[in-house]
């Protein structure tokens, strides 16, 4: 990274920031996953051998992954308390952006019942921020629902949509002119697939007609809420952040390239060509590339992360030179990472993430902003606390925070890269 830094050249007032959800880092919220996680912590310890046994790091993991309170989320790493010190990590990174969730859980604890004073937190929350003159990145659906919402059918019953663009309509017109970029849901398809199709998630549905109809009925979500979010202020920049995967065929086989092509469009394309004309900007989640041959993917596994996720980093460029060719608008990156509780692999990872931002850059990518996941080591869903995704360390047992040896490396590079 040494020679190469200097080369490395980002546009002007490009956003370099770290990323969080409200449920995974906040602690004590009150939503559909906490009920879940009460009900399921026994089971997932339990099944925890059987599904994390194969990782090359079980050993380390093992007594942490076998215990049952690995899987409640309770008070997380304290972040609604302490905000303000994690804030004051993102500048000593030389960070200018953060991307968090507001908790529709905390604003409308019951239908139509407005929690001011969370409200009033959020506004000062954010305010905080722009204090520090980091731009806040603000999504609206972080896998998580109200409770009195998931008991309606959730995102199951297109009726109950106007609940979330109700939702969407009150804490945009609140936050007003202090937030600019607003995601409305996260990563559509991973909740659709983990919680409709696969059912490892709330609410444990196994159905192709409701994955069908979740997806869709999250598509028009995206679709009005932005409708009523430009009508409060044109200025308003909204997006998705989609999960993508570069996907590629292993070999020349026609096979391997129509499955590649059939996967990609069904993963990306297919969700992305129905709200796309409501997105100002795309907001891209990158973590891994998937390999196939035939009509399987098999990725190598020269290189995995503690999750056992294939590290390509430096595929990202054809994930952006994609997504620009076929749908030309601004890109952030707004996730972007791996868990790495050693710390061993995150500066690498950061480093061929840069250089492939950088090429994409040069070949017409108009990427504006890399979003690091995560800020802080936190509640990763059904696997608990034990993947380590965090720039920050924290000490759970103390909520004391430490700044990863690849964090004060990777501040030392946002501020060389700011600074040119
Ligand atoms: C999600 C995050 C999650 C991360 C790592 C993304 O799918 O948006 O909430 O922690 O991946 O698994």
């Amino acid at each position: 990274m040494k020679q190469s830094k200097s080369n490395l050249q980002f546009p002007k007032h490009f956003l370099w920031g770290a990323a969080t959800a409200a449920h995974q880092v906040e602690g004590n919220t009150h939503n559909q996953w906490t009920v879940w996680e009460l009900e399921h912590t026994k089971s997932l310890a339990t099944q925890a051998s059987y599904q994390y046994g194969d990782l090359e790091n079980w050993n380390d993991i093992k007594q942490q992954a076998k215990d049952p309170h690995n899987y409640v989320s309770a008070s997380a790493v304290d972040h609604y308390t302490m905000h303000e010190q994690d804030f004051d990590l993102l500048k000593k990174m030389h960070m200018n952006a953060f991307r968090f969730s507001i908790e529709w859980s905390r604003v409308e604890p019951k239908e139509g019942v407005w929690d001011a004073k969370e409200i009033e937190y959020y506004k000062r929350y954010i305010e905080k921020l722009k204090r520090r003159n980091i731009e806040p990145v603000v999504t609206l659906f972080h896998f998580t629902l109200p409770v009195w919402f998931a008991e309606l059918g959730g995102f199951e019953r297109r009726q109950n949509v106007r609940y979330f663009t109700r939702f969407a309509e009150k804490i945009i017109r609140e936050l007003g002119v202090n937030v600019r970029y607003i995601v409305t849901l996260n990563e559509p398809e991973v909740y659709v697939a983990a919680s409709y199709l696969a059912g490892h998630w709330p609410p444990n549905k196994t159905s192709k007609w409701l994955t069908w109809r979740v997806t869709n009925n999250l598509a028009y979500a995206h679709n009005q809420a932005a409708k009523k979010i430009h009508a409060i202020n044109r200025r308003y920049k909204v997006s998705i952040a989609k999960n993508t995967s570069y996907i590629y065929a292993g070999d020349d086989a026609w096979l391997s390239r129509l499955t590649a092509n059939v996967l990609q469009y069904l993963r990306d394309d297919y969700f992305l060509r129905k709200v796309i004309k409501q997105c100002d900007w795309l907001g891209v989640n990158y973590y891994f590339s998937d390999r196939v041959y035939g009509y399987r993917v098999h990725n190598p596994d020269k290189k995995v992360s503690d999750l056992g996720w294939d590290m390509s980093p430096e595929n990202l460029q054809f994930a952006l030179e994609r997504l620009h060719e076929k749908y030309d608008l601004p890109i952030i990156i707004t996730e972007n990472g791996l868990a790495d509780g050693q710390d061993a692999e995150r500066q690498w990872w950061i480093t061929q993430t840069l250089l492939a931002m950088h090429k994409a850059v040069q070949n017409g990518v108009k990427l504006e902003g890399y979003l690091h996941w995560s800020l802080l080591d936190n509640f990763e869903w059904d696997k608990g606390f034990w993947p380590q995704f965090g720039l920050v360390s924290v000490d759970r047992k103390t909520q004391q925070r430490t700044l990863r040896p690849s964090a004060l490396w990777f501040g030392k590079i946002i501020k060389h890269l700011r600074e040119q």
